[in-house]
């Protein structure tokens, strides 16, 4: 008997590296926005209602544009807030487990120092509030639920940091990278790894388990913007010099929705409650770059 999953996003980086570690055992049914649309809170609640047998479900999409949230601050309290709200109804009233994804970017960035689970939140931007609505939605409303706070997630897929650093690497003839902003830097696909190496458990988890509730997951080791571009440069092309690059405060790059510049989360519970121990971020780093690099010249050849 396989475990069946219900999942929340087809398109996003996170989304797809979950369906590319599928295994025999598991089955993943994942809803894109062509068939679900988060913004339409009752069609989730559907969703999640008929979705037949069902072991957990994961929401691993979001109102992700930072930026643009300042601007559309309904549509991402819909999609990030609305909508993990009714999955969390929908679950509780099946008695399915769900695991929500969720930020960092919850936090101020004030602490000096890793950020714990029960740190207090104070998000800096519509986008971060949000997700904390998100967050406190789906724990008031499902006692088998998982929050898991993730940051800079990077992947061969999507739009992310470590992408946009590959393409400007090639582009630009100076760089300018922010120094001041720094992080657990993390493999979405590890992400990945840990949700569906623990499903099986979770799936007969009762209410009330340690495993339940807030979760930080973040690969090892701390770094600033600067740094994981640095990283990114020798993975990419060890052979030649790295591209030119400055380094900038945050303050270089105005922007809509202001930066935290500590965003690094404490995984301590990870260990205690999982025993797990994310391996150091510039291990899987190595391995996306190695596999986009690999692509690429595959495209050429
Ligand atoms: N990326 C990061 O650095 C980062 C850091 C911390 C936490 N997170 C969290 O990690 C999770 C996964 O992020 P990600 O980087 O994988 O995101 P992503 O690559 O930006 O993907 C977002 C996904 O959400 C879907 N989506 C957005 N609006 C939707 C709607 N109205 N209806 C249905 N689907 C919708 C998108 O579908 P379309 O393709 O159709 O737009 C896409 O599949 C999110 O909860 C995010 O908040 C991300």
């Amino acid at each position: 008997m396989s475990l069946k999953i219900l999942q929340f996003g087809a398109t996003g980086q996170l989304a797809r590296e979950l369906l590319d570690r599928r295994t025999d055992g598991v089955e993943i049914r994942a809803l894109s926005r062509a068939d679900v649309d988060l913004a339409d809170a009752d069609a989730v609640s559907r969703a999640v209602g008929e979705a037949g047998e069902l072991d957990l479900v994961i929401n691993a999409a979001a109102y992700t544009a930072v930026d643009k949230a300042e601007s559309e601050p309904d549509l991402a309290y819909a999609v990030n807030a609305r909508a993990p709200r009714a999955m969390a109804c929908a679950c509780q009233a099946r008695g399915a487990p769900l695991v929500q994804v969720s930020t960092d970017m919850v936090f101020s960035g004030a602490k000096d120092g890793a950020y714990a689970e029960d740190d207090p939140v104070g998000p800096l931007h519509v986008y971060g509030a949000s997700k904390l609505a998100g967050e406190d939605a789906v724990l008031d409303n499902c006692d088998r639920a998982i929050v898991l706070r993730v940051s800079w997630l990077f992947s061969a897929y999507g739009q992310n940091f470590l992408q946009a650093m590959l393409r400007l690497g090639q582009t630009q003839p100076v760089l300018k990278v922010v120094a001041d902003q720094r992080a657990r830097p993390t493999a979405s696909g590890d992400v990945a790894a840990f949700v569906l190496s623990q499903a099986p458990r979770l799936a007969g988890l009762p209410a009330g388990a340690a495993e339940w509730g807030l979760l930080h997951f973040a690969n090892a080791g701390v770094a600033t913007r600067f740094e994981m571009a640095e990283a990114i440069f020798a993975a990419a092309w060890p052979d030649r010099p790295p591209p030119a690059m400055e380094p900038v405060p945050t303050s270089a790059f105005p922007t809509p929705a202001r930066r935290a510049l500590n965003a690094e989360l404490d995984c301590s519970r990870l260990g205690a409650v999982f025993g797990v121990e994310p391996r150091p971020w510039r291990e899987p780093l190595a391995e996306v770059v190695a596999k986009i690099v690999d692509a690429n010249n595959r495209k050429v050849a």
